[in-house]
């Protein structure tokens, strides 16, 4: 039977499926936000389950207390998120469409992690130069906005990074679309620009790793602040 198995589109999702039901118990709080991004008809393009842990997971590996995501959605991966912080810990979150953001903050107050939360409603090019005003940095930034963007918030994100600030790109590889130098696709011109950014720039030790799963075939990129900014 396993045999039988060839590696595609389904073996990837019930292989999701066995991880997710061994490592991953059903949590009613997570349930609740996806239930409800479903019901509020919201596309499903948050991160598996498996990667919402891995996000956990970095939190606490590197002692992230303040934390920046770009693209709430639902807010299910500022769950995770947020879920791994220390008491003293925060996370701000740019979300541009009022929709969605309506929908993470009624996740966020059933999650009782409003006072954690700081979702910022606007174009995140609008709000990261205020929250350069305000202060940093951040020791963890999670990257999941607009892909055509990228290339344009990587200055911002090192604007409000230190050295030791843990950098997470979503999308990066767009179902392997990304090596195309000729793409029409302005989402996968911002992700190649972004990564040539990433390449070019000795202050930053970047890699990027290829996923498969429920969600198709795409991938991260992860980057450490080396130098000083
Ligand atoms: N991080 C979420 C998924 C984000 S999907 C999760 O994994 O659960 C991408 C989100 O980015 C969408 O909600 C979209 O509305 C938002 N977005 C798109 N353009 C944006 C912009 N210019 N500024 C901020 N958010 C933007
Ligand atoms: C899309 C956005 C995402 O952040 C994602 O993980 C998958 C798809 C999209 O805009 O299509
Ligand atoms: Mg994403």
């Amino acid at each position: 039977m396993m045999a039988a198995m060839t590696p595609g589109a389904e073996t990837w999702s019930a292989v999701d499926r066995y991880f997710e039901e061994l490592l991953l118990p059903s949590d009613p709080v997570l349930q609740a936000a996806l239930d409800a991004s479903v019901a509020a008809g919201l596309p499903e393009i948050q991160v598996q389950p498996n990667q919402g842990r891995l996000l956990e997971l970095l939190v606490r590996i590197h002692g992230a207390r303040r934390i920046l995501e770009l693209g709430t959605l639902a807010g299910y991966s500022t769950l995770w998120l947020a879920r791994a912080l220390p008491k003293d810990g925060h996370i701000v979150t740019l979300e541009a469409d009022a929709g969605h953001a309506g929908v993470a903050r009624a996740n966020f107050a059933r999650a009782g992690l409003e006072s954690v939360i700081d979702l910022r409603l606007g174009a995140a090019l609008e709000t990261l130069p205020q929250l350069v005003n305000e202060g940093g940095p951040f020791d963890l930034i999670f990257l999941d906005a607009d892909k055509e963007n990228y290339p344009h918030y990587l200055p911002w994100l090192l604007k409000l990074s230190r050295r030791g600030s843990l950098i997470i790109a979503d999308n990066v590889v767009r179902n392997g679309m990304v090596i195309d130098p000729h793409s029409a696709d302005p989402r996968v011109q911002g992700v190649r620009s972004f990564n040539a950014l990433l390449a070019a720039d000795p202050r930053l030790s970047s890699t990027a790793l290829q996923t498969v799963g429920g969600k198709g075939y795409d991938g991260f990129a992860v980057i450490l602040v080396t130098g000083d900014l």
